[in-house]
């Protein structure tokens, strides 16, 4: 069925493979050269991938922004092709004059990417980002921040919200965010900020304020951090989780005071404020096929429609063991229709936690069946897992979001003593194409 399923994409012209995968040292070196395979028809592609295949080095970091998924999909195909044998399939495939580095790209691409090790080397192979939530909190422990060099992107977990980076009014605290940059930079990893505008988190200053000073709050905020991260962050979580889960607005402080209009209000204080990084909303449960899914969707059709700048959607797929939540259709579903927006998608906090009849198999089938839809897509350009180890999960503090009684969650791909479990495989298996 999962074959049949992938012939179809693969007829349909969507890589499921994607091996645009420039990174092979065997072709190319640098993987500049080698690139024109996906980099030919992708703005940044798999290039930057070239850099770390061969040395490691953190070095990376060209292929940068998660755009390049979205031109990188005709020389995915040829990589598909490629890996099939038959050599040419690159060169149909791909297109304008990325097309014969396709062919050639897509083979030693595909050498190399079936010998990935790495989940950051994995996930170049079809021009993605893989991404880690991290923070200060666990940083000098060796093994986290060992572990944490399988990724080449961060979201940091706490450090540049609000309560942290604007704790008085206009006095702006940037050290701990500076720290994660700094580890990122020192690593090759890219950074993406969360978040400038959520209903937790804040300052309890901001409670003070009448509706015209709010206001003028949200968009001095916006300003200050934007401008200090310019040039440090590929893209920003503009706002946070606005709706509630029947698809109405969240009542919080903005909604109580600005009405909705505070999502596009601080979507357009971000463009002025930084016109080169990509504004993404981010949210939970919009994954599966809810009335706050449909809300979301119709938030950024009108967006688009009307101008406002928006350029990309994070689910956060804070998901459990058991096939809901979203069931994997809906969450095509709701990806697909996004994307055909003309939006990125991200899947921006993913963790899988067990429910009661949770095992590790099913935990990796479920890491390796929702990140499979994601690649398969050149739209979904990044996969961010929100930790590391399970020991330090989140949600091992959230009991409201536990569903396996007593047992903790265990939501993510290194158990509590730093070893990589089977969902680690299923989340590489999936960027491979396997
Ligand atoms: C969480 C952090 O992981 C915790 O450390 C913190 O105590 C609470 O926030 N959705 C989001 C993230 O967008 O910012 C949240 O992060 C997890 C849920």
């Amino acid at each position: 069925m999962r074959n049949l399923a992938k012939l179809l994409i693969w007829v349909a012209g969507i890589s499921p493979l994607g091996f645009a995968c420039a990174p092979s040292p065997a072709v190319g070196g640098g993987g500049a050269g080698a690139g024109g395979s996906g980099a030919a028809a992708g703005t940044l592609g798999g290039i930057a991938s070239g850099g770390r295949a061969v040395g490691g080095a953190p070095a990376g970091g060209a292929g940068a922004s998660t755009s390049g998924g979205e031109a990188g999909s005709p020389a995915g195909s040829g990589g598909v092709a490629a890996v099939a044998g038959t050599g040419n399939g690159g060169a149909s495939a791909g297109s304008g004059n990325g097309g014969g580095g396709g062919a050639s790209g897509g083979t030693g691409g595909a050498t190399a990417c079936a010998g990935a090790t790495t989940l950051k080397d994995a996930g170049s192979c079809t021009n993605r980002l893989i991404g880690v939530a991290l923070t200060n909190r666990h940083l000098d422990e060796p093994e986290f921040a060992a572990a944490a060099l399988q990724f080449n992107y961060v979201t940091p977990e706490d450090e540049m919200k609000w309560d942290v980076t604007e704790p008085q009014q206009g006095t702006f605290t940037f050290a701990e965010g500076d720290a994660i940059v700094e580890f990122a930079e020192a690593n090759g990893m890219k950074v993406k900020g969360h978040t400038l505008v959520w209903h937790n988190q804040l300052p309890s200053w901001l409670d003070a304020l009448n509706e015209a000073q709010l206001r003028a709050a949200l968009k001095a905020h916006i300003e200050g951090v934007m401008a200090h991260y310019a040039g440090r962050v590929i893209a920003w979580d503009v706002v946070n989780e606005a709706f509630d889960d029947d698809g109405s607005l969240r009542s919080s402080i903005w909604s109580q005071k600005l009405g909705q209009s505070f999502i596009e209000d601080a979507f357009r204080f971000a463009r002025a404020a930084d016109p080169n990084v990509k504004l993404y909303y981010n949210d939970y449960d919009i994954e599966s096929a809810y009335a706050k899914a449909d809300s979301v969707y119709e938030m950024v059709k009108d967006f688009k429609q009307r101008g406002v700048p928006i350029d990309g959607v994070g689910m956060q797929m804070h998901t459990r063991t058991t096939d809901e939540d979203p069931p994997v259709p809906e969450l095509i579903v709701n990806l697909d229709r996004l994307l055909a927006l003309g939006v990125e998608v991200v899947l921006s906090e993913m963790d899988v936690r067990y429910c009661a009849d949770g095992t590790d198999e099913k935990q990796k089938k479920r890491f390796h069946d929702i990140v499979a839809a994601c690649v398969a897509r050149s739209g979904c350009g990044a996969i961010t897992i929100w930790g590391i180890t399970d020991r330090y999960s989140f949600l091992n503090d959230r009991t409201d979001l536990q569903c396996a009684g007593s047992l903790p969650p265990r939501p993510l791909l290194w158990n509590d003593d730093y070893q990589k479990k089977p969902s680690f495989d299923g989340v590489m298996d999936a960027l491979l194409g396997r």
